[in-house]
C-alpha cells in the first residue's frame, strides 16, 4: 500500500527518488484499480532557485537578467527580437516552453533551448521571471487605431477587444496559472512578428485557434498600430 501511494505521486517524485521507486512501480501498477488516484503533483516553482537556473540554462543571455531583454541585440542592431519575460504568467511560460520542445510552436533557437531543461528547473525559472517587476513600455505609443482595437475590437469583423483576455497589467507580476500572456509593455518588434505569424497561421498554438481568428483580417497598418499601442503601455 505504501508503495502504491508513492507510485501515484507521479513523475516528479519518480525523478527525485530514482531507481528504487522505479523498481517498485511495476507491482504498484497491478494494484491500480483498488487505489484512489491522487491529483498529479505539480512542482511549485521556487523563484530563488530559478534565478540561478536561468543563468545556468542561459535564458538571461537572450531574455535579460531583469527579464526585459532591453539591451540585448540580435547581432544586426535590433532590440526586440527577444521577448520580455518579466512578470509573465507562469502557466503561459511553461505552456510555450513545452510547445517549443514539441514543435507545436516553431522556433529554432527555442527548440534547442527547450530540449535540455527539466520540468522542475523550468517551473523554478518560470517562477523567477514571473516574480520580476512586470514588463513596461515607455508610455509613448498612444496610437489611436491601436487603442481602439485593443479596447473595443471590431465587432463587424469578429475581432474581440484584446483587453478582454489580455489584462492591462498582471497584478505587479504576481505568478498566475493563467495561460493567457501579459502583452502590455512587450517589445514592439516581437509583438508585430507574433501578430504577423498568427495572421499567416505560422503560429498556431492558441486554444481553439483564437489568435488566428483575431489576427486574420488585420491589415499591416493595424498590426503596426497595435504593436505601437501595446508596447507603449
Ligand atoms: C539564444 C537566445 C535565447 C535563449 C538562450 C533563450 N531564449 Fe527564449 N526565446 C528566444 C527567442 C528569439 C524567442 C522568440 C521566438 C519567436 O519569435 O517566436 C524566445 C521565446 C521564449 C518564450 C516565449 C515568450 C512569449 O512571450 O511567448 C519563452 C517562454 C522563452 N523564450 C523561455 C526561455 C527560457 C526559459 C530560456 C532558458 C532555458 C530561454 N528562453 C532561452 C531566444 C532565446
Ligand atoms: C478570447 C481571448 C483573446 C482575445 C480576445 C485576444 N487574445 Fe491574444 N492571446 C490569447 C491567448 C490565450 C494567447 C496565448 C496563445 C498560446 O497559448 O500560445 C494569446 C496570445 C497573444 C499574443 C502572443 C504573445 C506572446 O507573448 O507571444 C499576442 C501578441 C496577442 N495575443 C495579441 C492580441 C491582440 C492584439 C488582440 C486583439 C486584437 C488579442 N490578442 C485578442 C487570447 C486572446
Amino acid at each position: 500500500m505504501r508503495i502504491s501511494a508513492s507510485f501515484f505521486l507521479g513523475g516528479l517524485l519518480l525523478l527525485a527518488a530514482g531507481p528504487l521507486l522505479a523498481q517498485s512501480a511495476r507491482p504498484a501498477a497491478k494494484a491500480a484499480p483498488a487505489v484512489k488516484v491522487a491529483a498529479p503533483v505539480i512542482h511549485q516553482g521556487n523563484a530563488a532557485a530559478g534565478r540561478l537556473k536561468a543563468e545556468d540554462e542561459r535564458c538571461v543571455e537572450c531574455h535579460g537578467h531583469d527579464g526585459n531583454a532591453n539591451d540585448i541585440e540580435d547581432g544586426v542592431g535590433n532590440i526586440g527580437k527577444f521577448p520580455r519575460l518579466a512578470g509573465q504568467n507562469v502557466g503561459y511560460i511553461i505552456k510555450q516552453f513545452g510547445e517549443f520542445r514539441s514543435g507545436k510552436r516553431e522556433n529554432e533557437t527555442m527548440a534547442v533551448m527547450a530540449k535540455t531543461v527539466s520540468a522542475v528547473d523550468l517551473a523554478d525559472i518560470a517562477a523567477y521571471f514571473s516574480s520580476q517587476k512586470a514588463m513596461q513600455g515607455d508610455g509613448k505609443g498612444d496610437n489611436p487605431v491601436g487603442r481602439k482595437l485593443f479596447h473595443e475590437g471590431d465587432p463587424a469583423r469578429g475581432i474581440l477587444a484584446c483587453v478582454g483576455c489580455h489584462n492591462e497589467r498582471s497584478a505587479g507580476g504576481v505568478p498566475s496559472a493563467a495561460e493567457t500572456p501579459l502583452i502590455v509593455g512587450q517589445h514592439r518588434r516581437y509583438l508585430q512578428k507574433q501578430l504577423m505569424e498568427w495572421r499567416a497561421g505560422v503560429r498556431h498554438n492558441s486554444p481553439g485557434g483564437i489568435m488566428n481568428t483575431m489576427a486574420k483580417t488585420l491589415s499591416d497598418a493595424e498590426i503596426d498600430a497595435l504593436a505601437d499601442y501595446i508596447s507603449g503601455r
